[in-house]
């Protein structure tokens, strides 16, 4: 089980990413695909499209790898792809190439949990041991688990409408934020983060606390995207906007969607640790917070985040920007973790097939109102 080189392969979504990782856990070379311009053009991503690009890039994505490691794919030792959760379109043009190249150069296959991936990528370049506390916060996902290893997580609270990086994806779009230049080439929520820095008021739009008194981990935006918008159209109205004009106030509105939506998620992060300490699922002296997901990459969430952990004296963690996205090299990653533990590696492919919907874990905490 020495030696070996794992090969990932990811596109759950809308990236085709590859990457190679030894045994050591080095990571050899890596290529990703982003499609995100092309959807931010459509307004949202079609899964048609996606997919068509997904098949587009898939061969070329692989080749690529290959050839920065300057490795052939008889050099691979296992094959690890993606097959939940996610787009199902999307899904299959991983799993039919993974399958592919399985068959060819005679491969085993490992199968990955996108959020699982997310997940366990922090570990690549720190030393963070199991367990420890997780929150996922993407444009498909927001969930809290606990990671107790390398296949054992225990969910403890999820989104039950939207995800954030959707809510901010939406709002920019309805702001028309991409009218800017500056925010043309940005996703919503990098356009969003960018515009609340310059604001001077935010305290004039007003956004509850979503959940407020629901004492479980769960989350909910979609109240938040509904107050932004009922702001954004009554400024509107109060200026004449033209069709293709911004409210002067974009700034503020901006700022007070990042508040609220950072400190819903630093209430519900609270409110785990609480669960785990009462459990007594996390020691109370080494407290770990993994931050993953693409809207990790705010500045401002995770700047709310560490506050929080100093004061509960958890130890924050947040993988660089590149690997918080979508990416080839926490499948890899994740692969690597399972072949060292033996787990999951499969040679009868007719077992292997995608799944669309699919937690991550058991749920520990149901659903309750106090
Ligand atoms: O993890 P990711 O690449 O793809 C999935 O959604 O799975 O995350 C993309 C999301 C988008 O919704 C984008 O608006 C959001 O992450 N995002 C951000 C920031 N950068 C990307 N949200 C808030 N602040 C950012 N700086
Ligand atoms: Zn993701």
């Amino acid at each position: 089980y020495s030696n070996a080189l794992i090969f990932g392969i990811e596109t759950s979504c809308d990236d085709t990413g590859c990457a190679i990782i030894d045994s050591e856990g080095t990571l050899l070379s890596e290529s990703l695909h982003c499609q995100s311009l092309i959807h931010l053009r459509n307004g949202g991503i079609i899964p048609d499209v996606a997919q068509d690009l997904h098949r587009r890039f898939i061969e070329p994505t692989v080749e690529e790898t290959l050839n920065k490691a300057e490795v052939s794919m008889n050099d691979i030792t296992a094959l690890a792809v993606t097959l939940q959760p996610g787009l199902p379109l999307s899904l299959a043009v991983g799993m039919k190439y993974a399958k592919h190249l399985s068959r060819k150069f005679n491969k085993p296959l490992i199968p990955i949990h996108h959020m699982e991936a997310h997940a366990l990528v922090a570990r690549m370049q720190q030393s963070i041991t199991f367990p420890y506390l997780t929150l996922l916060i993407s444009g498909g996902h927001c969930l809290l688990a606990l990671v107790q290893g390398v296949n054992k997580f225990k969910l403890l609270g999820e989104s039950i409408d939207s995800a954030p990086g959707e809510v901010f994806d939406k709002v920019a779009r309805k702001m028309k934020l991409r009218n800017v230049s500056e925010y043309s080439q940005m996703s919503g929520g990098q356009a969003i983060e960018t515009a609340a820095s310059k604001a001077t008021n935010p305290h004039i739009f007003k956004l509850p606390l979503p959940m407020a008194d629901y004492k479980d981990c769960n989350f909910s935006f979609n109240g938040l995207k509904t107050g932004t918008f009922l702001h954004l159209h009554k400024k509107e109205k109060e200026h004449n906007i033209e069709a293709d004009e911004l409210i002067p106030e974009v700034n503020d509105l901006c700022a007070a969607l990042l508040m609220a939506v950072t400190r819903h998620l630093v209430h519900r992060t609270q409110r785990a640790m609480e669960f785990c300490k009462t459990r007594e699922l996390l020691s109370e002296h080494e407290g770990k917070l993994v931050v993953s997901g693409g809207v990790a990459c705010n500045n401002f969430i995770f700047k709310n985040l560490t506050i929080l952990c100093d004061d509960t004296g958890y130890k924050i963690f947040r993988p660089p920007p590149k690997l918080c996205t979508d990416n080839g090299v926490m499948i890899a990653w994740n692969g690597l973790e399972k072949w060292r533990e033996r787990l999951d590696i499969v040679r009868d492919l007719s077992s292997l097939d995608i799944k669309a919907v699919s937690p991550l874990g058991e749920n520990l905490i149901p659903n309750v109102k106090e």
